[in-house]
């Protein structure tokens, strides 16, 4: 049987609806990316774990494997505070810290484990990562979350809500940046990239 691709898209799209800003340090240089691959990965409530999913090809994933550290930040929907919501989602996700420091443009403070935390994202956990699992063109990372704080009340901004506010500009060149990672992440799973 051919796998219906679009059926297995349709199955597994959406299935995690907030976009997270992922931030680490690695040698005094700080970065960080958006992702919507943010999970919860422990049933222990007094021992909890976070998990994400970063591809080969950004820069915060070659940092993340060195630094062991992480801060998870969820971004807020709160009239007041979308704004820099999507200042977060469009500096981080919108360009590489190989071609700039990005992190030097967000209001931060420093975290237990040296990463910045965005003091305009809604809340967040700070972590140490405790396990990583290498699948071709992406690594999983568990980390053992060691601080977490809310930073702002209210509800926290879904990635259908940022889509629908994120200027149409900036969409072009998020999708013209996202071609050579489609590229780069073919060419691992083809066995051309190791
Ligand atoms: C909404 C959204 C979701 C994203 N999800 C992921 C993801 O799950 N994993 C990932 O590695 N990159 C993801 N990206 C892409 C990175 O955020 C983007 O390539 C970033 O510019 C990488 O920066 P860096 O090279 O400084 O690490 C996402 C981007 C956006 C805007």
């Amino acid at each position: 049987m051919t796998l219906d691709a679009t059926a297995a898209n349709k199955v597994l799209g959406g299935l995690r609806p907030f976009p997270v800003a992922v931030t680490t340090i690695e040698g005094g240089f700080a970065n960080g990316l958006m992702s919507l691959s943010a999970g919860a990965a422990s049933i222990v409530p007094e021992l909890p774990r976070a998990t994400v999913s970063l591809t080969k090809y950004n820069k915060t994933h070659e940092m993340l494997l060195n630094s062991g550290v992480f801060v998870m930040h969820l971004l807020s929907a709160a009239p007041e505070q979308v704004d820099k919501s999507l200042e977060i989602l469009m500096t981080l996700g919108g360009s590489s810290g190989r071609d700039g420091d990005k992190l030097s443009k967000l209001r931060t403070k420093t975290g237990v484990t040296g990463a910045p935390i965005l003091l305009d994202a809604h809340s967040y956990v700070e972590a140490r990562v405790i396990a990583t699992l290498d699948v071709e063109e992406n690594t999983i990372f568990v980390g053992d979350v060691v601080a977490a704080e809310i930073l702002h009340e209210g509800e926290r901004l879904r990635i259908g809500e940022a889509w629908g506010k994120l200027p149409a500009d900036w969409i072009e060149q998020y999708e013209t940046n996202h071609i050579p990672q489609l590229e780069s992440a073919r060419s691992y799973r083809a066995g051309e990239k190791v």
